[in-house]
């Protein structure tokens, strides 16, 4: 994975020299972003919000490549909340505009690199045109296995655990003495998904917002003062750097390998 990585990387950049410090047989198996910080980037250009998001959209392919690239597994970005739906009713539409735009445009580079497209969140009120891209992009890439997009949208943290909960009482065979984490897991919308080893949250911002509470428990978090429009290579690269850097001992006193 390293060579596919290096093909696209400019020699003597400073982007060579950090992944010259990866070592790829502990890169984190699952990756997941708050991509925050549009808004502001607009702002700062004087232009409407809208055009941040357009920019963040382009954000997107390029960690796409970049984690494919270096041989994670799972990349879980957070592009719509549950919470979102507050917001002006041209801001919102405009997001699942751009949301359908990206699947028309990159629905062929998923399916000839083999990425798997997955959606966590309530899918259901996702507006038609958006749902229907959706639908058929996570249908046509669903056996694939090498790399999983995962798009967290109308998402709630809270509504996940609370839909969990719902379908275990569902099944009415389950006593509550067989409840455990790993049943619980089971029924999340990440089911079959490992944890999160690393996150990462773009603009600075010190908190969760609802994003995956249980998985996080024992993630690494990386937090950058970068807007998510100007969130490039170098940026991931960088976080993975000092991932590696980390002692990750789940409660140990000793480091877990
Ligand atoms: C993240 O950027 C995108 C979404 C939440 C959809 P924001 O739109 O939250 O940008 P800021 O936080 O207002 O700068
Ligand atoms: C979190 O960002 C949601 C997404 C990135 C999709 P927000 O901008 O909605 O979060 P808050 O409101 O700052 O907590
Ligand atoms: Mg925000």
């Amino acid at each position: 994975m390293k060579d596919a990585l290096k093909e696209f990387i400019k020699p003597g950049s400073k982007e060579e020299a950090l992944v010259n410090k990866i070592d790829f047989s502990r890169l984190p198996q699952h990756v997941a972003v708050i991509m925050d910080g549009n808004g502001r980037w607009a702002k700062k250009r004087n232009k409407p919000r809208v055009e941040g998001h357009k920019a963040g959209s382009k954000a997107v392919q390029e960690v796409v490549e970049t984690c494919s690239r270096m041989g994670i597994k799972y990349l879980t970005l957070y592009a719509f909340s549950k919470e979102n739906w507050k917001r002006p009713k041209k801001e919102v539409r405009t997001l699942w505009e751009l949301l359908f735009n990206y699947l028309r445009k990159e629905s062929n580079v998923l399916m000839e690199n083999k990425f798997r497209l997955n959606v966590i969140g309530d899918i259901e009120q996702i507006p038609k045109k958006a749902r229907k891209e959706l639908t058929k992009v996570i249908h046509q890439t669903r056996e694939y296995d090498r790399f999983t997009i995962n798009l967290a949208l109308n998402y709630s943290g809270r509504s996940e655990i609370v839909d969990a909960v719902k379908k275990i009482m569902d099944e009415e065979r389950i006593h509550k003495n067989n409840v455990d984490e790993d049943l619980f897991s089971r029924y999340l919308y990440t089911s079959g998904i490992p944890d999160p080893d690393l996150l990462i949250r773009t603009s600075g911002e010190l908190r969760i917002s609802n994003f995956l509470l249980w998985q996080i428990a024992y993630s690494e978090i990386w937090v950058t003062p970068v807007f998510w429009p100007d969130f490039s290579r170098e940026h991931m690269l960088e976080a993975i750097v000092d991932y590696q850097e980390r002692e990750r001992r789940f409660g140990d006193i000793k480091p877990k390998q």
